[in-house]
């Protein structure tokens, strides 16, 4: 049996057709848009910005954030012929299995397990910071707090119970089949734009130009001390000032684009799907870039970047606000609710990807059936759901915000590196399929694009890295045991060479 058997893209096309009916074509360029900007705007924004000033880039976060939106332009590129070229639901798992083979679909399918299923549980993690902000701190540090954070204080976390709580509502709705409409999803959007847009409107008076100065955290700046004088946080590592913390930055930040490319599994439910997937998936790549630049200037304009690893470093919007915008305070409860209601749609939309991709995965065989078995009544896999909610919790209960949104980076760059090289393959392996969005100037483009990409996975970390080739590990042997002897791709579909 090869490793590099494919699926063929006409097999699949003529498949998604037959599939299709009940799934109504509703969906326009300016929903995909919409639908692109709910799955984008969430704790990438609202979290990890000040982390990423606080830690590494300083107010140089601007640039980070304009790498990070370079490396997903480009793969969003690759994204959009991909997507105009094969308008069926999949994503990134389906066109690597057409163009590079059965053993790298199956290694995309797993590394999006890292993005949507640990993108999930950071942002439930975020979700947690909030409401217990909202709430004034009323919830024991030890119960909103995994086990491996200390407050300041000296209180060890349990568990995190908030981040468990509002992934188990968002499982059971799934489960139920409430899925985001257009409609509610366009409504969560303007929430989310006009927060953004209030913050950078409002801040903008209250910005200090000595927080904008230096603009790239000098090497010799100066640790930041505890009220008792121990150093809380140290500046003298490479990645935590000038130049590489500005890549480092980009790898943190890059976190706040991810799900752009959830605009291509709705190509099934798209009325023009070649004209309008690229527009939605660069479209609202575009709005985003531009608030999230407006956002970062102002947040460190507002409030000096070292305070993001003090009091500052949760829920640090409302905390700008609250000790920043005099005058204001009464505005950071109503972001604050936004924002919760906004980080709901991320995390319905990543668990909803998730079990979308499991679906695919099992529906080839490479995965038990039991994730594509549909519940009675709902027609929703819900024993996938459940799993999902277990394992999803797990990390939402027990590991830091930031190690599972790195481990959501890692993953979504990979699978972004493998999409660019597969639009060269398929340019050489099936020049003449047509292609209603071609990516301009290939090689180029998607060379770039992957390099840019591995960049960010490089300046991840170390431990970063190791914990994502665990689990690159164990889905190989996975695949090797079982997905392989089990995958249903017939002879049939076997293409040419
Ligand atoms: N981009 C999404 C967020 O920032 C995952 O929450």
């Amino acid at each position: 049996m090869s490793l590099w058997r494919k699926k063929s893209i006409a097999k699949l096309l003529a498949d998604a057709e037959n599939a299709e009916h009940g799934l109504k074509r509703t969906l326009t360029a300016t929903s995909l848009v919409a639908l692109g900007i709910g799955a984008i705007i969430g704790a990438g924004l609202f979290v990890r910005t000040a982390a990423a000033a606080g830690e590494h880039a300083g107010t140089a976060v601007i640039l980070s954030f304009i790498i990070a939106a370079v490396g997903c332009l480009f793969a969003g590129l690759c994204y959009a012929e991909f997507a105009s070229m094969i308008p069926i639901a999949g994503s990134a798992y389906t066109y690597a299995y057409t163009t590079m083979g059965e053993l790298i679909a199956w290694i995309i399918g797993w590394a999006l397990i890292l993005e949507y299923a640990l993108g999930a549980a950071t942002v439930s993690i975020a979700w947690s910071e909030y409401l217990n902000n909202l709430l004034g701190g009323s919830i024991p540090y030890q119960w909103c707090h995994s086990p491996f954070q200390t407050s300041s204080a000296g209180v060890s976390g349990i568990i995190n119970i908030p981040a468990v709580f509002i992934l188990l509502i968002l499982s059971l709705l799934l489960i139920k089949g409430i899925s985001e409409s257009a409609k509610v999803n366009t409504v969560i959007v303007f929430v989310k734009i006009s927060i953004v847009l209030i913050f950078v409107a409002v801040g903008w008076h209250f910005m200090k130009p000595a927080n904008h100065s230096p603009f790239l955290i000098p090497d010799n700046a100066p640790p930041v001390l505890d009220s008792n004088n121990k150093v809380l946080y140290d500046y003298s590592a490479a990645e935590n000032h000038g130049w590489l913390g500005v890549l480092r930055g980009a790898a943190v930040v890059f976190f706040a684009f991810i799900g752009f490319d959830a605009v291509s599994t709705a190509a099934q439910e798209t009325k023009n799907p070649k004209r309008d997937m690229p527009i939605g998936i660069l479209g609202s790549l575009a709005v985003c870039t531009v608030l999230y630049i407006l956002f970062s200037y102002v947040l460190t304009g507002i409030a000096p970047y070292t305070d993001f690893v003090k009091a500052g470093s949760e829920a640090s919007i409302s905390y700008a606000i609250e000790h920043y915008m005099i005058g204001f305070k009464w505005l950071a409860p109503l972001i604050t609710i936004a924002i919760l209601g906004g980080f709901s749609s991320v995390i319905l939309v990543m668990l909803l990807g998730q079990s979308r991709v499991f679906y695919s995965m099992s529906k080839d065989g490479l995965l038990p059936k039991t994730f594509s078995d549909l519940h009675p009544r709902f027609s929703t896999p819900y024993k996938s759901n459940l799993i999902l909610f277990v394992f999803v919790g797990l990390f939402g209960a027990f590991v830091p915000e930031s190690v599972a949104g790195d481990l959501t980076s890692i993953g979504t760059l990979l699978a972004f590196v493998l999409v660019c090289a597969g639009i060269i393959i398929l340019r050489k392996k099936d020049p003449l399929r047509p292609r209603p969005f071609r990516v301009p100037l290939v090689p180029y483009f998607p060379v770039f694009g992957a390099v840019v990409c591995a960049a960010m996975v490089a300046s991840l970390g170390l431990s970063t890295l190791l914990t994502a080739l665990g689990w690159m590990l164990i889905g190989l042997i996975i695949f090797f045991t079982y997905s392989r002897h089990h995958s249903n791709i017939s002879s049939e579909n076997l293409p040419e060479k």
